[in-house]
C-alpha cells in the first residue's frame, strides 16, 4: 500500500519542530497520548475549551442533533438550532446587538464584521468611509482581511503585498508603554494617537477594531478598561463604528460572559468564535447594532450582504454552542473561574519575585508571565526551549515567544492548575 499523504501541522516547522504527539483520547483537561503519556491542556486547545474534552453534555446534544438534522443551508431557511442559539445569546449579549451573522470561525467572524461596517457607509450613500483602523499587537486571524488587521509579525510577514492598507495606532501596552509613560500616574495617553487619527480622517475611516481588553496571540497584553472606553467614547464621537474582536476574550474567558462587559462598553460589531461551542465544532458568529444593519434592509438588492460559508449555521455546531451555554445556565461555571483567578494572582504574586520574570499579567482565567530577554517576540529562541520543557513535564503550554501563559478549560482543579503553575515555576528557576 502507498504511504498516507503527510498532515501539514499548523504553525509547525517539519524541518524544526518536534514530530506531533498522537492523541488517543481526551476527557476534562487531560490529553491521553496513544503512547501512554497524559498530558495537561492549559491551553485549552488554541483556547476554545471552556468545560473540559468529551463533556458528556455537550457530547450528547450533538449525537441527538446529528440523529435529527445534521446540516441545512441558511439561505432562505432557518433551523430550531440555530434559533435557539440566537435566543439563548441574547441573555448574555448588549440589547443593542439586535443581530447574528454565523461563519465558520474566528477569522471568518472578523472578516464578515470588517465587511459588514464597510458596507454599511456604502450602503448609506458614504462609501469613501471605508479605512480601517487597528492596534499595535493586535491579532485577529489568518485569512486575508484578518491578516491585514493583524499588527506586522512573522506571521504576516511573507503576505505583505495580500494585505491591504490600515491604520495602525498605539495599544496600552502597559510594560512596554509606547508613550514612555507608566500606568499609576498616566492617563491613558496611548489612545492619543487614535484621538488624532479620528479628529484628522474620520471622515474616510469606518470602523475601529479591537481585542477587548486582551490583544492575545500579540503576547497576552492586559489594557486598562478606561483604554477600551477611551476608544469607545472616541469612536462614538467621531461616527466610526466599534468592533469588538471578542473570538478569545468571549464566554468568560476573562471573568465576565464578554470582555466588554467588564468595561461597561457596548461595540457595534462583535466577533464570536473559539469557546462558543464549548471546542467541540468550529463556529464563528457576528453580531451587530440595529443602526449598522438598518443599512442593509432595502429595497436596493445591491445592498444585500453577500458573504456566506457553506457551513454557516451548522446544526451541530449550534445543537453544541446552546448546551454550552446551557452548562453556564445550571452549573457553577462562574465559581470555577473565580477559583482560578484566585490560584493565578497567587502563583503570579510568587513568580514576581524572580529576575527573569519582567512582568505578570492576569485577567479573568488567563495568567501570563513576560520573561526578560534580549530577543522579545514570538521568535524569542526561548520558545521552543520552553516548550519542550513543559511537555516533558506532561503540560501543554505554547509559549508566545518569551511570554508564557495559563489559559485551562474551566473544569480544572485547583490541584491541577498548581501543578502547572509548578511546571512553569521550575521552568524559570531552572533554564534562566
Ligand atoms: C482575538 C482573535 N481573533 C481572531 C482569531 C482567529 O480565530 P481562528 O483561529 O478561529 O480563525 C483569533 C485566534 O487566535 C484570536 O485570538
Amino acid at each position: 500500500m502507498s504511504s498516507p499523504l503527510r498532515i501539514w501541522h499548523p504553525f509547525t516547522n517539519s524541518a524544526l519542530d518536534p514530530a506531533p504527539i498522537e492523541i488517543a483520547r481526551a476527557e476534562g483537561v487531560w490529553l491521553h497520548a496513544k503512547d501512554g503519556r497524559k498530558i495537561i491542556d492549559a491551553v485549552s486547545s488554541w483556547w476554545v475549551n471552556l468545560h473540559g474534552h468529551a463533556n458528556p453534555r455537550i457530547a450528547a446534544a450533538i449525537a441527538e442533533q446529528a440523529r435529527k438534522m445534521e446540516h441545512v443551508i441558511l439561505a432562505g431557511f432557518t433551523h430550531e438550532p440555530a434559533e435557539e442559539l440566537a435566543t439563548r445569546l441574547r441573555k448574555w449579549v448588549a440589547p443593542e446587538l439586535m443581530h447574528l451573522f454565523f461563519s465558520d470561525d474566528g477569522s471568518t467572524a472578523v472578516e464578515v464584521a470588517l465587511k459588514l461596517a464597510v458596507q454599511h457607509f456604502s450602503n448609506s450613500g458614504r462609501p469613501e468611509k471605508c479605512e480601517i483602523v487597528a492596534l499595535k499587537h493586535g491579532y485577529h486571524g489568518d485569512t486575508a482581511g484578518a491578516m491585514s488587521v493583524s499588527d506586522d509579525s512573522p506571521f504576516t510577514d511573507p503576505f505583505r503585498t495580500m494585505r491591504y492598507p490600515v491604520h495602525r495606532v498605539h495599544s496600552a501596552y502597559c510594560y512596554r508603554c509606547p508613550v514612555g509613560l507608566r500606568r499609576e500616574t498616566c492617563h491613558i495617553e496611548c489612545v492619543g494617537e487614535l484621538q488624532k487619527l479620528l479628529e484628522d480622517r474620520a471622515d474616510r475611516i469606518a470602523a475601529v477594531i479591537v481585542e477587548p481588553l486582551l490583544q492575545a496571540a500579540g503576547g497576552m497584553i492586559v489594557h486598562p478598561v478606561e483604554f477600551l472606553q477611551k476608544v469607545r467614547a472616541l469612536s462614538s464621537k467621531h461616527g466610526v463604528l466599534l468592533i469588538a474582536d471578542e473570538v478569545l476574550t468571549g464566554f468568560a474567558r476573562t471573568g465576565k460572559m464578554f470582555a466588554c462587559d467588564l468595561a461597561g462598553v457596548t461595540p457595534d460589531l462583535m466577533c464570536l468564535s473559539k469557546g462558543i461551542t464549548g471546542g467541540f465544532l468550529p463556529m464563528g458568529a457576528t453580531l451587530c447594532s440595529g443602526h449598522v444593519a438598518g443599512a442593509f434592509h432595502s429595497e436596493n438588492r445591491m445592498h444585500t450582504f453577500y458573504h456566506g460559508h457553506s457551513y454557516t449555521g451548522n446544526a451541530l455546531a449550534c445543537a453544541a454552542a446552546n448546551a454550552s451555554l446551557r452548562i453556564f445556565d445550571d452549573e457553577p461555571v462562574f465559581d470555577r473561574i473565580a477559583r482560578i483567578a484566585t490560584i493565578h494572582a497567587e502563583r503570579l504574586e510568587q513568580l514576581r519575585k524572580y529576575a527573569a520574570v519582567g512582568d505578570t499579567r492576569q485577567i479573568g482565567t488567563i495568567g501570563a508571565i513576560e520573561l526578560r530577554t534580549e530577543d522579545a517576540g514570538y521568535l524569542s529562541a526561548m520558545r521552543p526551549k520552553l516548550y519542550r520543557f513543559f511537555l516533558e513535564r506532561g503540560a501543554l503550554l505554547r509559549p508566545l515567544g518569551n511570554v508564557v501563559y495559563v489559559l485551562p478549560p474551566y473544569v480544572i482543579s485547583p490541584d491541577e492548575l498548581h501543578r502547572v503553575w509548578d511546571v512553569i515555576t521550575e521552568a524559570v528557576e531552572t533554564l534562566f
